[in-house]
């Protein structure tokens, strides 16, 4: 079984009931998020977020994240070559990989693939090329289109034959609800999540309103709030 929470913005933490994988693990800095890294209560975050595996789908603060301190506190990080020497340099346990490759760890598969959107770190350098990540994980086959805009080649990722695919809605810097929908159409996942949207004020996207469209093209999809677990 899968098991899906969702932290908030696009970060998500997934489990098999033995090794956890964190994408985007935009935590501490993340308005909506309800956990924290710290098993301390503080400011209300009971909850410490861990992970075996950390995926950054590219380097702008809100996807980078916490990913060094998650490291730090045992995971690995795995993105491109330039995020991932630049989290090395500051401590983490990182493997620099592109898009294109994959990796196999225990219990699953990663494989990136390109995204339209740029990608720099908070301080300017230079962050390699945006990505999403395909994962074959928990036994199910799961997409996360980091910042993306909509193109063409998302149809690529569909003939994996998704169970589950992550996309941004909330406009503004990345695809909004129409072009999302679209994405739909080409990547044809089971289900669906909208990630992205009402962390900040451009942002602001009605996400249930996105589900119910999603659901009248059958495809299962949850607006889940920020805390929320699905298990699939
Ligand atoms: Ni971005
Ligand atoms: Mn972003």
């Amino acid at each position: 079984m899968l098991s899906v929470r969702y932290i908030g913005h696009s970060a998500v933490w997934l489990s098999d009931g033995s090794t956890s994988v964190i994408i985007d693990p935009f935590i501490s800095g993340n308005p909506v998020a309800k956990v924290g890294l710290e098993t301390t209560s503080h400011h209300g975050l009971s909850e410490a977020v861990h992970a075996d595996i950390i995926l950054v789908t590219h380097a702008h603060g809100d996807h980078w994240g916490d990913s060094v301190a998650l490291s730090k506190k045992g995971g690995t990080l795995f993105s491109n070559f330039e995020i991932s020497t630049y989290s090395e340099r500051q401590g983490a346990k990182a493997v620099a990989m592109n898009i294109g490759g994959s990796y196999k760890f225990a219990g699953g598969t990663i494989q990136w693939f390109p995204a339209w959107h740029s990608s720099s770190f908070p301080d300017g350098t230079y962050g390699g090329m945006p990505m999403g990540v395909f994962l074959e994980f928990a036994g199910k086959r799961i997409y996360h289109a980091g910042d993306s805009a909509l193109f063409s080649d998302m149809r690529l990722v569909g003939e994996r034959g998704l169970d589950l695919a992550f996309v941004p809605i909330g406009d503004h810097f990345t695809m909004g609800p129409e072009d999302a929908l679209k994405a739909l159409e080409l990547l044809k996942p089971k289900r669906a999540v909208p990630i992205h949207y009402n962390t900040f004020p451009p942002i602001k996207q009605d996400g249930q309103a996105f589900a119910r469209r999603a659901q009248s093209m059958g495809i299962d999809s949850k607006a889940m709030t920020p805390g929320e677990l699905w298990e699939i």
